[in-house]
């Protein structure tokens, strides 16, 4: 058996740690290739669902006021494809929901309910009073209350923000980066945060489901 052949055999590959380490990488990384990127390029999980339109100014600055206070930390986007789920939350998620989001915040701890599709659950002044102090209207709830939100929200970075966004790929004409600004006068964080609460999964929010009707 030549030198070449050797080398290249099983015995040389076991005994040696280093080439076993390296080429049980590539072949992991060739596995993990084949099937990330196909879906990079599929329709369904690059294109929006019908329905899913990038936020406006008042919801995506209300996203960011989502992440700075841990919602995610309770509450997962993400309904599952099993019947209790759907039957709980609605319809499951589906990845052409999740295109403008950037950073997405599907989340996996739930501590407090879904939220994928809580838009149109509630009034705005449930979600007023449940924010303030969630014992007003859930007595046994034991989420956080966040009295201070009502303070003006931040309109100077939110131009910049979208221009970030477009370059990720959210398609913000130059207008509604112009108009942004105006569009959080007079508003609080308060009412920025509700208004993505009210937007959420309502694209998705009535379909038949397996015969059961999800609301
Ligand atoms: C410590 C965990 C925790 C954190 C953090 C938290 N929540 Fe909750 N949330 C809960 C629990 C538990 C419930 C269920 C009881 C209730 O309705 O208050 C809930 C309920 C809700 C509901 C009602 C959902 C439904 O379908 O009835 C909304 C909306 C909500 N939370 C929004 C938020 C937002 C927005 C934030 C961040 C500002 C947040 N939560 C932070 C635990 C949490």
């Amino acid at each position: 058996m030549s030198e070449q052949r050797r080398f290249f055999s099983h015995e040389t590959l076991e005994r040696n740690v280093g080439w076993l380490i390296i080429t049980t990488i590539v072949v992991i990384s060739i596995a993990g290739l084949v099937q990330i990127v196909p879906l990079f390029f599929q329709h369904s999980t690059t294109e929006p669902s019908p329905g899913v339109e990038p936020y406006s100014a008042l919801r995506l600055a209300g996203r960011d006021i989502y992440q700075r206070e841990g919602c995610l930390g309770c509450h997962s986007q993400q309904i599952r494809t099993l019947r209790s789920e759907v039957e709980r939350y609605g319809p499951y998620s589906i990845a052409g929901e999740s295109v403008f989001d950037h950073p997405f915040l599907w989340g996996s701890k739930r501590t407090g309910p879904d939220l994928a599709r809580v838009g149109g659950r509630y009034s705005d002044a449930w979600h007023q009073i449940h924010l303030r102090n969630p014992r007003d209207v859930v007595p046994e709830s034991n989420m956080p209350a966040y009295p201070y939100l009502q303070k003006p929200v931040a309109a100077d970075t939110i131009s910049s923000h979208m221009v970030a966004m477009r370059r990720l790929g959210v398609p913000y004409t130059d207008e509604q980066i112009a108009n942004a600004p105006k569009e959080l006068e007079g508003k609080t964080e308060e009412d920025a945060l509700i208004a993505y609460l009210q937007g959420l999964g309502v694209n998705r929010r009535y379909i038949v489901v397996d015969e059961v009707v999800a609301k």
